[in-house]
């Protein structure tokens, strides 16, 4: 029998259960004590310093969810989801289902009826200020935004042809992982990664760790105010989607300035929202991507049509869209002459 649409609502208008069970694993870490055996929820909650008989009732919840398995003799064991979770991705669960997010997710309504961005009225600041008011949960922010872009670098790297380019700059390129990434790939490349002076002592020791120092370096400033001239190719990634038009334009009208007259290009990398919504997979990370960015930083996610508007208000023409298999595409714009 299919099951009833009452059940259905049921389950979605909980699901917030779900996701702040999967936050509070992810923060003790239950996930790693799972890598090498299965263990009692006595054995997990000895580990991580919690209450036994509350930890398996969250750990039952999980088990429904396909994030861990109970066994015959009641201890749990790891999946694929909890080795993921174990293997890195603790970090990213904890951005996107930590309170920083799910506190002005809970003013949503506030936000539909005046169409102001929620966490601004919920912290009284923006989202970046807020991170760098905060240490810890600004680094676990930068380490989040790292893993998911040295996955995308590899994807952009082998999808875009950079052998007629020569220096390429990555603005608001946070730690370096997609700067460094692409110049590992391409060694004739010298990259920069441009962000807010706050990253620099991150973006160097990672752009070290990466033993690129040679060909990599990090210059610190405000893409409101002025960005570097002098390169091929301007890549921004993971950055227009945080803005609303006005602000994103201005990001895009710095970076057309700093080309002039030069022979350089713009390489945007981000999802690209379909034009029509459905049910698939795609579809879905992009309306839950675009919603996060209405309620958290007043940004939005863009058709390829919303994006060409852009372009042409900053002086760009959108040329060409260039997908990648990491999940996002490369669009890139040429200056209007
Ligand atoms: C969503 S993160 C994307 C980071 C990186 N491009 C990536 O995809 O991994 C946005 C980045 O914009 C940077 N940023 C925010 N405001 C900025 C500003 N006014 N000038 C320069 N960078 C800024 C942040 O520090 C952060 O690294």
């Amino acid at each position: 029998m299919d099951t009833p649409p009452a059940s259905l609502l049921y389950r979605l208008a909980t699901a917030h259960y779900v996701s702040h069970a999967l936050h509070a694993v992810a923060a003790l870490g239950v996930a790693e004590q799972l890598t090498d055996r299965p263990r009692s929820a006595e054995e997990l909650a000895a580990a991580t310093g919690t209450h036994a008989p509350s930890l398996r009732r969250v750990m039952r919840l999980l088990v429904t969810e396909g994030v861990f398995v109970e066994q015959d003799d009641g201890r749990f064991s790891s999946t694929p989801l909890s080795e993921t979770l174990a293997g890195g991705f603790a970090d990213a669960v904890q951005v996107f289902a930590g309170s920083m997010v799910h506190r002005p997710w809970g003013d949503l309504l506030e936000t539909i009826r005046t169409g102001d961005n929620a966490f601004e009225r919920v912290y009284g600041q923006g989202p970046f200020e807020y991170l760098a008011d905060r240490p810890e949960e600004g680094e676990r922010f930068d380490r989040t935004m790292a893993s998911f872009t040295r996955w995308i670098a590899i994807g952009v790297a082998k999808a875009y042809d950079f052998s007629e380019l020569r220096r390429v700059i990555d603005i608001g390129g946070g730690e370096g992982a997609m700067m460094t990434g692409v110049v590992r790939a391409h060694h004739h490349l010298e990259g920069a990664v441009f962000d807010l002076p706050r990253v620099g002592a991150a973006a160097r020791a990672h752009i070290a760790a990466a033993e690129v120092e040679a060909r990599c370096e990090f210059v610190g400033g405000d893409f409101f105010e002025a960005v570097p001239a002098g390169y091929d190719a301007y890549l921004i990634k993971h950055v227009i989607h945080d803005w609303d038009d006005e602000r994103a334009t201005r990001i895009l009208a710095r970076i057309r300035e700093a080309i002039g007259d030069a022979d350089a290009r713009l390489l945007l990398v981000e999802g690209l929202y379909p034009a029509k919504v459905d049910a698939s997979f795609v579809a879905a990370g992009a309306a839950r991507n675009d919603c996060n960015m209405m309620v958290v930083t007043g940004g939005r996610q863009r058709t390829e049509a919303e994006l060409a508007a852009l372009y042409e208000r900053a002086g760009f023409t959108l040329s060409r869209v260039i997908p990648t298999d990491a999940g996002a595409s490369i669009i890139e714009g040429i200056p209007v002459r």
